[in-house]
């Protein structure tokens, strides 16, 4: 069996932000965020949006594309929705805190009838993390065919919109893949679909990017008045050195693992934190920056969803053949980090 990705969708919030406007707000300039993370603008969500919506935007947008390439639909975008087994979605910013999940809101929305649904949460990695979560919901029953992978973020409602070294990097937005079963081999010519991951993680840098605030460590209390609400505190370059050990590891022995070289990859899609993290990594591996592809410059750090925006920019505009090798890798919070290679 393999499970191979057939469709993908992505949502942003149309109000585009860009550094000039925050520095209009902020002692900061274009110059100093863009030469220090390769960020230029940023989409931001109204204060109606929350995570779900912008998921339901991108899942409906994958549906579409699925009923297009699956002729067995009959052109049904019901059927397209009644296909699905499961709804799996990453997020760090859910609607609500502990529950319903943000998966249960979407599949709702859309009206997934048949889908189970769960949430995520591996930080920036948890797209990485949701893709390895419903490949295995797949593999262990022989009925489930088809998950609806997503991740989803609202960072601008975490952020400390008055601390300029953590809110130039954040943006909104949503991605979404149809992730199949199928009968496709995975060994050998002709071979598709997820090959394998790696996913891990070190609990001990938990304070280096953390929400502090309103969970069971730290309730709210009765009568307590806050000057802000629980915003994304971030040791900058704590997280930085982790992620390009992480980056670069997470490579490495993908690459080892399969008994690959560099060569043999298409794309590099990691996750978009830090333009200069991509650099650091490709440096340390000679790699052509050219493999790596960015849309950091647009949308920001866009957390669990920045890999899945990422694949449906590439899928659109047609930069992924089928037969390509594809080495995703991400890190975050937690501290997590990880990476999926697939055959497109
Ligand atoms: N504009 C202007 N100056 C700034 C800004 C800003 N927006 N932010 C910081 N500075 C200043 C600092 O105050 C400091 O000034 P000083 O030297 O006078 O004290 C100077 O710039 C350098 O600050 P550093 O923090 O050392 O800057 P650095 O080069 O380390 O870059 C950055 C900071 C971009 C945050 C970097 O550390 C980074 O990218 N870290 C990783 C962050 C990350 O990826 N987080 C997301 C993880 S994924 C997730 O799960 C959410």
């Amino acid at each position: 069996m393999a499970y191979e990705i057939v469709a993908t969708g992505m949502a942003v919030p149309s109000r585009r932000v860009s550094n000039d406007e925050l520095a209009q707000k902020l002692d900061t300039s274009d110059e100093w965020i863009r030469s220090h993370t390769g960020i230029g603008n940023r989409h931001i969500a109204d204060e109606h949006t929350a995570a779900s919506d912008l998921a339901v935007q991108a899942a409906q947008s994958a549906l579409h594309m699925l009923v297009e390439r699956d002729p067995s639909l009959g052109g049904s975008y019901e059927a397209a929705l009644e296909s699905l087994d499961m709804v799996v979605v990453a997020t760090a910013t859910p609607d609500f805190y502990g529950f319903p999940s943000t998966a249960c809101l979407v599949q709702d929305r859309l009206g997934a009838h048949r889908a189970g649904a769960v949430d995520v949460v591996a930080g920036c990695t948890g797209f990485i993390y949701a893709l390895e979560t419903a490949a295995g919901m797949l593999a262990l029953k022989d009925s489930r065919r088809r998950a609806l992978v997503i991740g989803a973020e609202i960072l601008s409602k975490v952020t400390n919109w008055q601390d300029r070294s953590t809110c130039v990097l954040f943006g909104d937005g949503a991605g979404a893949v149809i992730l199949e079963k199928t009968d496709a081999p995975t060994k050998g010519q002709g071979r598709r679909g997820l090959l394998r991951s790696i996913l891990g993680s070190d609990g001990s840098g938990g304070e280096h990017l953390i929400l502090r605030r309103g969970g069971s460590r730290n309730p709210y209390r009765a009568g307590e008045t806050l000057d802000l609400p629980p915003v994304i505190e971030m040791n900058g370059r704590a997280v930085y050195n982790f992620a390009v050990k992480a980056v670069t590891d997470t490579i490495d022995a993908l690459l080892t693992e399969e008994g690959i070289s560099v060569e043999d990859l298409a794309w590099i899609v990691p996750h978009q934190a830090n333009a200069r993290i991509v650099q650091a990594a490709a440096k340390r591996f000679g790699i052509p920056e050219e493999k790596f592809f960015l849309n950091i410059e647009e949308y920001a750090n866009t957390s669990a969803a920045s890999i899945p925006i990422a694949l449906d920019e590439m899928n659109r505009s047609g930069k992924l053949h089928r037969g390509d090798l594809i080495l995703m890798v991400g890190f975050g919070a937690g501290l997590t980090y990880g990476g999926n290679l697939l055959i497109w």
